[in-house]
This record gives structure tokens, C-alpha cells and sequence, in this order.
């Protein structure tokens, strides 16, 4: 209690100083206020923004997919964590220029910084760890394993602790730093999903997520996805209830806001803010002390527009301003903080990619008219930046686990049972019962009665500029390579052993899994689709028993596998949900040899498959030069 109550003058006395910095996000304000960064996870680079003369004064290239940025101390050092390079940058703000480079585990996601700057701790995302760089020697000291998947972290007001959340569930796990030992773990609902940050209370024993919900049962428009804010109590005992879930889709009356982003909370702790990026929109709220409803809309404001897709939302270190990244407008604005009245928009970074791959990365995330007439849903919702929801949904054709989109350009066909053939057909999806939008075509299209394949008889590119758009901005992700090889183009001796398996004649693997994208999928009529002997296991198949081959590149990263979700690893894949070696041959394989299959599926790519195949197809974006360093 006394710790606490400390706490709470300490953050009185020294508001400016206490808390910046404490949550990982893409925008970092310097603790005096005066300079704010912005990493523009599409351009690769990080913005300066001297925020008393509200100029950007720099723009430094890091890296592939920067996600979150954070101030070392008062500056002028900075850290960046670059997602698609494995590596933290750090920055000199006054020399602006990246200073150095340094190699980490994959898939590096949130940052923070210890006030005084001679720590940062940060969360691989795929990996499920917390590495611990010491800022003066920039070395890893520390690498602890969490759980698989994890993005938000947010360093505890007295800096004794680490609070980390699991993308796919919002768990909450608790680290203690001095031990390096998780202390505290409390899981989210399995219908929670997508939450990519925490943020502490300055003073309260409370930790804010916000997230969403996806319910898989109902694919419909207004039943599937619903925007939440979980806020952990952390004080209470294991067996009290520990998490008040706030249902923000009834929270406005009846506008409901789509795909919660970030939140922050004034330095005072008086005021909570959270940023919608399917909808613009954000609420602005009284924190309330009362450990039961806990925020209010202030002065029972309605949701108030922001720009386009905002990804970040930080607090100024007096608590006057407002910062929000308008990430699809390029611009950060600055909002009056009690009233959310705009003060002025600053330009940090260029469109990036082409025009028209910017055009359909807004449709992608959007979840307004014409993509949908009920502001439930995005594709982003289940898509979220061509990564996989981590969830099977039950269709009306059956039970389909959400594939991730990378590689899409080569593998088509599309869906498990091969009835699309262009990305153009999710007209359908769009005017269907999941998103019951009017659609980015003028005029009708052939209906869909059934489970038909209209979609195969209806050409729909090149009828809509914006359906084509999201078309190239859908089949514009690349792979990168697995993190289970020792090196570009080396594997593993497992993964080897694993390898000779995969391509002898015996197993068979390579007869459908095959060319550079592991797929026999192809756009020559007829499609080649396969029964693998996995029709029977979903009681409310309409579809089967025949399904397109997926790729095997990239599958590390699945959560499930097999279009029904079913199989909870490779290992199921290849002996319960094989029954009869009519998946390849694999009863004769030793537990030895199985696991060595495994390895090699794992590995997989560990070379860059071609940008051109014979089945690419041209609505996509071609890097000019798409290799990571
Ligand atoms: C409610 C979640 C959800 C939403 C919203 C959603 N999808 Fe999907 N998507 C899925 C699932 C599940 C599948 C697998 C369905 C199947 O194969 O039959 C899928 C499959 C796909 C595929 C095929 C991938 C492949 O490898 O075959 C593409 C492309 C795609 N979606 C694009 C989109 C686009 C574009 C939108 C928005 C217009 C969208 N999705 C909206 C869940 C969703
Ligand atoms: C006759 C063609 C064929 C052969 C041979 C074959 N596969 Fe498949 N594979 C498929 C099809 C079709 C699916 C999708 C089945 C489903 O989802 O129900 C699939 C799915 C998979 C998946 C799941 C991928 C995911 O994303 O969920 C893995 C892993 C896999 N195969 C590995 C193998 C291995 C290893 C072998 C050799 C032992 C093999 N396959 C042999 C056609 C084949």
C-alpha cells in the first residue's frame, strides 16, 4: 500500500518524466516533449518530428517493417525493432542517421526502454521471447522464453516488471525482470484475438489491452468480430476475477467501431484514449476509480473521426496534446488532449509501393462502405497484414481454417476447394453475408446460389480499379525465410534427413507438394484438387472431399493445420489425420523419420522462392528488389 501511495506522489512531482516510453507502439514522444518518432512500417523508415516547431526534420531508412520505436533515455539515442530483418536499430537523433545494428531472434516486435536508457526490453512475435539488450554494450544479455506469439509489452511504473500479451488470445503474462521468471500469467478468452499492445496504468495495479473478438461459429457481418478492451486488475488474488472485459461495439450506442489499434492514458491517469483502425474513429474517456465500470465516454462524447487507419496513439509528457498516426494519410495529427479538437496534421513519410497497393491496403483494413454497410468487419480482422487469425471458421461449405495470404500471387487457385480463381471473386465475400457490402463493382454479378462456383464464370478484374486494387495489395505479400535453418539455403541435419524423405518416391509428398511454392495449384482448367482422406473428419462439409494443395511454404508459423483446423501439428498431419496413407505415404516411418519430415517442414522456405512463376498472376506489387539484406 505504501508503495503505491508513493507512487502516486512520485507521479504528481514528476509527470514528465515517469512514464513516457513505457509502452511499445509506433510513435515515441522524447520525455521533454519537444521530439516525437514515427516508424512507417511500409516506407522502412522512422521519422523525426520536432514538435515545437511541428517540422519533420528527418526521415532515416531502418529496415523492412519497423514496428514499434522508443526514446533511450532523453534521446538522442533511439531504438527501432525492424520485424522482417530480425535486428534492433538504433538511432543518433541529432546526427540522424542509423548508428548501429544489431542482430536479435525473429520477428522482433514491441519495444521499451528503462527510464534512465540502459535497458530495453523487446517481444518476438513468432519466437515467444523477451530479449534484453544492455544499451551501453548493445548486447542481448537476456532471451526468455514467454509463449509462442506475442507483440504488446509495457514496462510496470516502478520498472520492476515486464507486462507482455499474446497476439492471438491477449494473455497477460507478467515477467519480473530482477529474476528474469514469469510471476503471473492471466489468460485471456479463447474468442479474444489480435492484441498488440499493453499499456500501464501511471498508478492504478492495472494493465490496458485492447483487442478483438472473433467468433467463429457465426460467419455473418454483425455476429463475427467484435472490438473489446480487456483491463487486468493485477492486485486482485488468482481465484477473484482479474479481467473486466469492455464490449466497445455497444459502447457508443449503436456506432460500433472496428479493429481497436492502441490506447494511452494521460500522464495523470485521468484519461484513456483508444484508437479504431478499421473504423477512423476513437473514444476519448474518463479513467474512473471505481474497480468496476472503470473508463467513461467524457461528456458522453460520440466516437470522433480521426484519419485514415490510425495504428498509434501516444500522449504528450504534460498531458496538453494528443498524437495520433493516421497511418494511410502519411500524417500524424496533433489533437487537443481534452477535447480532441484537431491542432495540426504533419506529413512524416511518402506513400510507399504504388498507388494502387496503397489504394487496396485501405480497402483491406476498412470497415466502411461500400466494403460493408455494418462496420463490423475488415478483411484485416482476419487477415491482418496477410498474416492468418490463428482461428478455423465454421462457413456455411464447412469447417475453414483462415490460410495466411503470403505467396498468394503464385498459388492460385484460391480457398481450400479451389472455387476461386482471382482475388477480384472476394466480391463475393464482400457482397455476401459476411460483410454485406454494396461491392467495388457498379452493377450486378452473377448470383451465388449454393455452393456453386459462380465465382469461376464471372471475370471480375479489370471492372473496378478499387477491386483491383485490393487484389494487388492481397496477392503482395512475400515470404520470409524459417527460423528453424541454420542459415540462407542451410538446414538443419534433421531438416536434411527430412528432405530426402519429403522427395523420395516412397512418401510421395513431392507429387502434389511441388515446384519452387511446394503446390501442384495451377490456373489450367481442370483444377487439380486432391482427396487426401481429410473430407470425413467435418460432420458439416458441403464441399469436399477434394481440396486444393496449399503451399508448404511458411506453414511454421500455422497454429493448426489442414482446412479444417483439426490437425494441432505436423505430426497429426502425418500419422492420426493420414488414415490410410491416403496423404502420402507415412506408416512406414519410423518416430525418428516422422520427426525428421517435421524438421524439414519446418524449414521451409529456406531459400527465396522466384518472384515469376508460369502460374503468377499480374495483379500484384513487384519489389524491385524483395531479399532482405
Ligand atoms: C471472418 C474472417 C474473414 C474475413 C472478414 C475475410 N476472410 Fe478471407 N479467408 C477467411 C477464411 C476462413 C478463408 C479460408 C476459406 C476457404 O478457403 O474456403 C479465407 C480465404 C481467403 C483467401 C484465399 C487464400 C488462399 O490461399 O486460398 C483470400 C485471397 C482472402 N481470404 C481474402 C480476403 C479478402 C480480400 C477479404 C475482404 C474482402 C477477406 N478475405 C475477408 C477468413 C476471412
Ligand atoms: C495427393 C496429393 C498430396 C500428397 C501426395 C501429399 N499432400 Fe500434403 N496436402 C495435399 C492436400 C490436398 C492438402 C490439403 C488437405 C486438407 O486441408 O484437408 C495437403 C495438406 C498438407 C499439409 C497441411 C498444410 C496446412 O497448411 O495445413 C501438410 C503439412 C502436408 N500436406 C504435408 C505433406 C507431406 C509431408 C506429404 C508426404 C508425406 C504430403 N503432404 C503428401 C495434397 C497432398
Amino acid at each position: 500500500m505504501t508503495n503505491r501511495i508513493l507512487l502516486s506522489l512520485l507521479a504528481l512531482m514528476l509527470p514528465a518524466f515517469v512514464f513516457a516510453g513505457s509502452s511499445n507502439s509506433l510513435m515515441d514522444v522524447r520525455f521533454d516533449g519537444r521530439m516525437l518518432l514515427v516508424a512507417n512500417t511500409d516506407s522502412g523508415t522512422v521519422s523525426l518530428v520536432d514538435l515545437s516547431t511541428r517540422q519533420l526534420v528527418a526521415e532515416m531508412p531502418v529496415g523492412e517493417k519497423p514496428e514499434s520505436v522508443t526514446w533511450i533515455g532523453n534521446g538522442p539515442l533511439a531504438a527501432v525493432t525492424v520485424y522482417w530483418t530480425d535486428e534492433v536499430v538504433f538511432l543518433d537523433t541529432e546526427q540522424r542517421k542509423v548508428v548501429e545494428r544489431i542482430k536479435v531472434s525473429n520477428e522482433p516486435y514491441g519495444i521499451v526502454a528503462s527510464r534512465e536508457g540502459r535497458r530495453l526490453w523487446l517481444t518476438h512475435d513468432y519466437w515467444g521471447t523477451v530479449s534484453e539488450i544492455d544499451v551501453p554494450t548493445r548486447k542481448v544479455v537476456r532471451e526468455i522464453p514467454v509463449a509462442r506469439f506475442i507483440r504488446g509489452i509495457a514496462l510496470s511504473p516502478d520498472e520492476t516488471r515486464l507486462y507482455i500479451t499474446g497476439y492471438y488470445n491477449a494473455d497477460l503474462y507478467v515477467l519480473d525482470i530482477a529474476s528474469g521468471k514469469l510471476i503471473d500469467h492471466v489468460p485471456g478468452h479463447e474468442q479474444y484475438n489480435l492484441a498488440r499492445q499493453v499499456v500501464a496504468h501511471p498508478h492504478r495495479p492495472k494493465v490496458y489491452i485492447p483487442h478483438i473478438r472473433t467468433r467463429t461459429h457465426i460467419a455473418d457481418s454483425a455476429g463475427s468480430i467484435f472490438p473489446e478492451l480487456s483491463i487486468v486488475h493485477l492486485d486482485r488474488p488468482k481465484d477473484a476475477k482479474r479481467r473486466t472485459r469492455i464490449a466497445m461495439d455497444t459502447f457508443n450506442n449503436l456506432a460500433v467501431p472496428t479493429n481497436p489499434w492502441e490506447c494511452a492514458i494521460s500522464p495523470d491517469g485521468k484519461t484513456f484514449y483508444l484508437i479504431y483502425a478499421g473504423t477512423d474513429d476513437m473514444n476519448l474517456c474518463n479513467v474512473l476509480d471505481d474497480d468496476y465500470q472503470e473508463i467513461e465516454r467524457r461528456g458522453n462524447t460520440a466516437l470522433i473521426p480521426v484519419g485514415t487507419h490510425p495504428r498509434a496513439i501516444r500522449t504528450s509528457p504534460d498531458g496538453k496534446e494528443v498524437y495520433i498516426y493516421n497511418t494511410m494519410d502519411f500524417e500524424v495529427g496533433i489533437y487537443d488532449a481534452q477535447t480532441m479538437r484537431p491542432v495540426t496534421r504533419i506529413k512524416v513519410t511518402q506513400p510507399p509501393k504504388s498507388p494502387e497497393w496503397v489504394r487496396g491496403k485501405i480497402l483491406f483494413n476498412t470497415a466502411k462502405p461500400p466494403l460493408t454497410s455494418r462496420r463490423w468487419i475488415a478483411c484485416a480482422s482476419c487477415h491482418p497484414d496477410g498474416h492468418h487469425d490463428g482461428r478455423t471458421w465454421q462457413n456455411p461449405e464447412g469447417l475453414r481454417r483462415t490460410p495466411q495470404l503470403f505467396g498468394l500471387a503464385h498459388t492460385h487457385p484460391l480457398h481450400w476447394s479451389a472455387d476461386r480463381d482471382e482475388v477480384q471473386d472476394f466480391e463475393y465475400t464482400i457482397r455476401g453475408r459476411l460483410m454485406l457490402g454494396r461491392g467495388l463493382i457498379s452493377g450486378p454479378v452473377k448470383p451465388k446460389l449454393g455452393f456453386e462456383p459462380v465465382e469461376l464464370e464471372e471475370k471480375l478484374s479489370g471492372r473496378s480499379k478499387d477491386l483491383d486494387a485490393l487484389a494487388v495489395y492481397t496477392n503482395s505479400f512475400s515470404f520470409r525465410l524459417s527460423p528453424h535453418i541454420l542459415a540462407p539455403g542451410k538446414l538443419t541435419p534433421a531438416a536434411e534427413r527430412g528432405k530426402v524423405l519429403f522427395f523420395s518416391k516412397e512418401t510421395g509428398c513431392a507429387n502434389c507438394h511441388s515446384g519452387p511454392y511446394y503446390t501442384d495449384s495451377s490456373l489450367q482448367r481442370p483444377f487439380r484438387v486432391h482427396d487426401v482422406g481429410t473430407g470425413q473428419d467435418d460432420p458439416t462439409e458441403k464441399m469436399g472431399p477434394k481440396y486444393d494443395t496449399p503451399t508448404l511454404l511458411g506453414i511454421y508459423r500455422n497454429a493448426t493445420f489442414l482446412h479444417h483446423g483439426k490437425a494441432k501439428t505436423l505430426h497429426e498431419v502425418l500419422t492420426a489425420y493420414n488414415r490410410g496413407d491416403k496423404h502420402g505415404k507415412t506408416s512406414h516411418l519410423s518416430k525418428q523419420e516422422l520427426d525428421d519430415l517435421v524438421a524439414f517442414l519446418l524449414s521451409l522456405p529456406y531459400d527465396y522462392p522466384p518472384e515469376e512463376t508460369p502460374n503468377t498472376i499480374p495483379y500484384r506489387f513487384v519489389p524491385r528488389n524483395n531479399k532482405s539484406p
